[in-house]
């Protein structure tokens, strides 16, 4: 069975002992209910370092009091198996208790990529996994970090805070992992029912279309009204946000129209769930 450690000092203890024999580390953080896109960072970290150590942590203050915190699905035994199947030698499953002790109070802020996009609809969001992902960076002290870029905006974010905090793990991006129909694998597709999952399918097939448009230069006004409509149609209740972004930073392309590497990134509704996906907009 796959080694499992509950503590910080636990966990800190088994990646010393790790550098005592010449290791590298790999570190994936995940917050469980594992899939084979969590998988992929994991082989990934696999192969840029020698041993890999993964969380699983539902990390509360990420969840916003009306949000899914205490129905996301928690299935501990089967996430130590799925990683150990991919290759990851120890697994850290802390406590709330363990993360955030009493009296904890302290928060990460980060700008830049921060803004906008994620932040309009879930204000709380990027605060809470800024101070994890900096607490578990530092618990873990990895040399390499694997993130999915499923969630591109959270990805930016981390980066961000690890330059701008000299947190001293190499931060990685991991391309998307999708069903055969293009959909973004995610814990939360577990939510949908076989109606929402045909729509859900369409998602990806409308951002691969707007990013064509705007690559050809498309105004971005109008390709991302386009989209979102085109969501709306294909039978999304609601369409938070379909964007085009710069991809290096998400700034938005001041002239209205794509100049360089692009990032076209979405938010939508199906149900009472809630679907994100993103794709690269090549430079024209
Ligand atoms: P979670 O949603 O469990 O995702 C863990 C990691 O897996 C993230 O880096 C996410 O981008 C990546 N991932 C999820 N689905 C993916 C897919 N289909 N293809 C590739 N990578 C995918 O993201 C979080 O947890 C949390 O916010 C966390 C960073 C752990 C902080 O709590």
């Amino acid at each position: 069975a796959l080694p499992l450690v509950r503590t910080v000092a636990e966990l800190r203890a088994v990646v010393a002992d790790w550098r005592r024999q010449g290791f590298s580390v790999g570190f994936v953080p995940t917050m469980g209910a594992l899939h084979e896109g969590h998988l992929g960072l994991v082989r990934e970290a696999g192969a840029l370092a020698d041993r890999v150590v993964a969380s699983v942590f539902v990390n509360p203050t990420q969840f916003a009091a009306h949000e899914d915190l205490g129905t996301y699905p928690r299935q501990e035994e089967r996430d130590a198996q799925l990683l150990a199947s991919a290759g990851c030698a120890l697994m850290f499953a802390p406590s709330v208790e363990e993360m955030y002790p009493q009296g904890f109070a302290t928060g990460v802020t980060v700008g830049g990529p921060s803004q906008g996009l994620e932040t309009d609809f879930r204000p709380h969001f990027f605060a809470g996994v800024a101070v994890v992902v900096a607490k578990l960076l530092n618990q873990a002290r990895a040399d390499v970090a694997v993130f999915g870029e499923k969630d591109y905006q959270q990805l930016m974010v981390i980066q961000q805070m690890t330059r701008d905090l000299d947190i001293p793990t190499r931060i990685v991006g991991a391309a998307t992992a999708r069903d055969g129909h293009g959909l973004a694998l995610s814990s939360r597709n577990a939510y949908l029912s076989q109606d929402e999952l045909e729509v859900a399918r369409r998602l990806n097939g409308v951002l691969a279309e707007a990013a064509v448009q705007a690559s050809s230069r498309r105004p971005l006004p109008a390709v991302e009204r386009d989209a979102y409509s085109a969501l709306l149609k294909a039978g999304f209740e609601r369409v938070d946000y379909v964007a085009v972004r710069r991809a290096e930073d998400l700034s938005v392309f001041s002239d209205g129209v794509v100049d360089g590497p692009g990032r076209i990134l979405a938010a939508a509704w199906l149900g009472r769930t809630r679907l994100i996906d993103n794709m690269a907009v090549a430079a024209p």
